[in-house]
């Protein structure tokens, strides 16, 4: 799926959010607190939009994404990127200082998986920082951002994106996915220790962040 919508995807997501998804990634470097010199591992980097975020830091950042179709719509961003699957991750027990994924975790088919494997290329005492959609805390706000997921999401989709059926997955799957307190109570199930999030935009996104 993430192959057909590559075509366009930095246009549609930045059109669909008002160009509020930079904001988003920024908060999400700096919820990482990287250092220069520190490792950190980008998971579902995509085109690398938010490598290249990552990399200002002056961390040595690497994107990993399951789909050589985003990663070929990379637009000569200088970060690097492999081609991995976040199940499954080519890299050694206790590698990163820090593991990211904007966007990127209710997308994999087996999240929990996913986080034992993230657990498994942290360094002891290293941090995982997730960016995901979530659910906005205001009751009035929660109702008309459903509105706008179900209902308004999907025709934007149509007209900008390269494929409008993965935009209504997209707009299912936002849905579906787990809120704040939930995902937090996943996360600490796969074993990782101090959670805790923090509301963007509402709740409509949230960041969780976790230690090893
Ligand atoms: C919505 S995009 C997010 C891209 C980018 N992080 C951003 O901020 O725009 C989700 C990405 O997760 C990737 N993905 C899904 N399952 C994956 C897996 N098992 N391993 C690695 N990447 C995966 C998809 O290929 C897709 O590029």
């Amino acid at each position: 799926m993430f192959d057909r919508v590559a075509p366009r995807y930095d246009r549609t997501n930045t059109v669909m959010v008002a160009g509020q998804d930079k904001r988003w990634r920024r908060a999400t470097r700096e919820a990482l607190t990287l250092q220069p010199g520190e490792r950190c591992l980008d998971l579902g980097a995509g085109t690398g939009v938010s490598t290249a975020e990552l990399a200002g830091s002056g961390a040595d950042v690497v994107g990993a994404d399951i789909s050589l179709g985003m990663l070929r719509e990379h637009d000569d961003r200088q970060v690097p990127l492999v081609n991995a699957d976040a199940l499954r991750l080519p890299f050694a027990d206790d590698t990163f200082n820090a593991v990211t994924g904007t966007f990127f975790i209710r997308n994999v088919i087996d999240p929990a998986a996913c986080l034992t494997e993230i657990l498994r290329v942290l360094q002891p005492g290293g941090r995982m920082v997730l960016c995901e959609v979530s659910r906005p805390v205001w009751k009035p706000y929660r109702a008309a951002h459903g509105l706008f997921v179900k209902h308004v999401m999907p025709r934007v989709a149509a007209r900008v994106s390269s494929d409008a059926e993965a935009y209504r997955y997209l707009a299912a799957s936002t849905l579906e996915w787990p809120d704040q307190a939930e995902f937090a109570d996943r996360i600490v199930l796969a074993g990782f220790r101090k959670v805790a999030w923090r509301n963007l935009a509402g709740g409509a996104v949230a960041l969780h962040r976790g230690f090893k």
